[in-house]
């Protein structure tokens, strides 16, 4: 294994090689003017889990506000680029696999995003966020292959996995923004379809251990020890096993690259779907927004996400009275544990603007105040006042550097 800092250098030379061209911009033009986007398509996945599309009428509209265009401002910014998918995903099966650590190179791109110290950008992709799930009757769901042109009907299958939201494109295609669902959990609103799936997901992906909560609870995978122990390879074994939600995702870009292969693409979300908004803009260096996520620095790790120089190009956007969010939604009495989940996690890559709702709007911590409608009427359609007394907008985006999770629990080689 390479020491970090002979890997930076390389990375480094590799830079100095590969990216004379890139030009420094001066700070003062990294804000640029505004976008508009549209809907254009809802994604879905099929019972055998393959991601599908149907295209939007442009007279049908799913999404809050039932605005026909959203206005988003944006802002240059700086991310990191594996050389390609395939070197990526091979470096992530090797330290999945073969406990070999991946030294894999890094290209810093300077991209075009989302300008988040806009408190109007951060509503109007909240907006975005809180698709509505209709159907629309006559959805035609068809699938990427090399006869993508023919659209074949694919039937709303009820029982559908739980990953699903829409792709908003800019006019001239130059811009796409990949919006992916929340949870649809029974206790924080209607338990649509997808909710059996999230669950597992969120359990295995969100807890400290299989969603052991105590004794009572019977686990989603097999790696409780006893005590606080915990076995490694087992609960990594089990995501690699029982989670699709980051390889769906990743289907999910792959198809929309094919879709767009000229265009930027940025990728949000509330909620679970917010986590993987994070992981897959990682995974891609790409912008990403994820409002209310459950920390997802841990499920990174589990999932072996080779992990690039800075995920600063990821930004979170929650507040304090939201459990899930802040990683208190667990014990055996926490609205989430009486759910049938256990979000224990609450570290976040990237970089986080958090609303202290607690201390300045008084409110108390609340599973109701997780949903993305009460963010966009609460806290994002109204000025946010300790931001403005100090002439910002928005409240600062910091790095969660200090934060520790799941320090109770010990994860080891335990035997059976
Ligand atoms: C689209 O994603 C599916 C997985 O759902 C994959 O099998 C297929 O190859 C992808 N198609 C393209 C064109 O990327
Ligand atoms: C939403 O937009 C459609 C078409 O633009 C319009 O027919 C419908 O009345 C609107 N609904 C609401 C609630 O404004
Ligand atoms: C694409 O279309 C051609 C001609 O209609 C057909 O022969 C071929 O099997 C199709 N390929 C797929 C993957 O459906
Ligand atoms: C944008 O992409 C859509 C496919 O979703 C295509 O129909 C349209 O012609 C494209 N527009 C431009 C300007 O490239
Ligand atoms: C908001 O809360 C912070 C503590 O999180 C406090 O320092 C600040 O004074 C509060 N501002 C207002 C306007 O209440």
């Amino acid at each position: 294994m390479l020491p970090t800092t002979l890997t930076a250098l390389l990375v480094l030379l590799l830079d100095i090689f590969l990216d004379r061209g890139r030009c420094q911009r001066p700070q003062s033009s990294r804000f640029e003017k505004s976008h508009q986007f549209e809907l254009r398509h809802q994604h879905a996945v099929s019972p055998d889990a393959r991601v599908v599309f149907s295209d939007v009428p442009s007279t049908v509209n799913l999404v809050y506000g039932n605005e026909s265009s959203y206005s988003i401002d944006t802002q240059y910014m700086t991310s990191y680029r594996p050389s390609s998918f395939s070197a990526y995903n091979d470096a992530r099966i090797r330290s999945m696999r073969h406990a070999q650590s991946a030294i894999l190179p890094w290209y810093e791109t300077e991209i075009l995003g989302p300008n988040v110290e806009k408190r109007e950008t951060l509503l109007e992709l909240a907006k975005m966020t809180n698709n509505a799930y209709v159907t629309p009757d006559d959805s035609q769901w068809y699938e990427l292959d090399e006869n993508w042109s023919n659209p074949y009907p694919f039937g709303w299958e009820p029982d559908a996995d739980g990953f699903r939201g829409h792709v908003f494109a800019t006019s001239d295609n130059s811009t796409i923004i990949l919006s992916i669902k929340g949870t649809s959990a029974a206790v924080w609103g209607s338990a649509g379809p997808t909710a059996k799936k999230d669950k597992l997901n969120d359990n295995l992906l969100f807890s400290c251990c299989c969603a052991r909560i105590d004794w009572s609870w019977t686990t989603v995978c097999g790696c409780y020890r006893g005590g606080w122990k915990c076995h490694q390879d087992c609960l990594e074994q089990a995501l690699v096993e029982d989670s699709l939600f980051y390889p769906l995702g990743t289907n999910l870009y792959n198809n929309l690259t094919y879709m767009y292969p000229a265009s930027d693409i940025w990728i949000i979300g509330h909620s679970l779907g917010g986590a993987v908004a994070s992981l897959l803009g990682v995974t891609f260096g790409v912008p990403a927004i994820a409002f209310e996520s459950p920390g997802e620095r841990l499920a990174a790790r589990r999932l072996h996400l080779p992990s690039p120089p800075s995920t600063h190009h990821v930004t979170h956007i929650y507040h304090t009275a939201d459990p899930i969010a802040m990683g208190t939604c667990n014990g055996i009495l926490s609205s989430c544990a009486l759910g049938g989940f256990a979000m224990e996690t609450k570290c976040h890559l990237g970089k986080s603007i958090v609303y202290d709702t607690v201390s300045n709007l008084s409110w108390s911590v609340d599973i109701r105040k997780h949903g993305i409608v009460s963010v966009i009427e609460e806290i994002l359609e109204k000025t946010w006042q300790p931001s403005e007394n100090v002439g910002r907008e928005v409240p600062l985006a910091a790095a969660e550097e200090d934060c520790v999770e799941c320090y109770s629990w010990e994860f080891g080689d335990f035997p059976p």
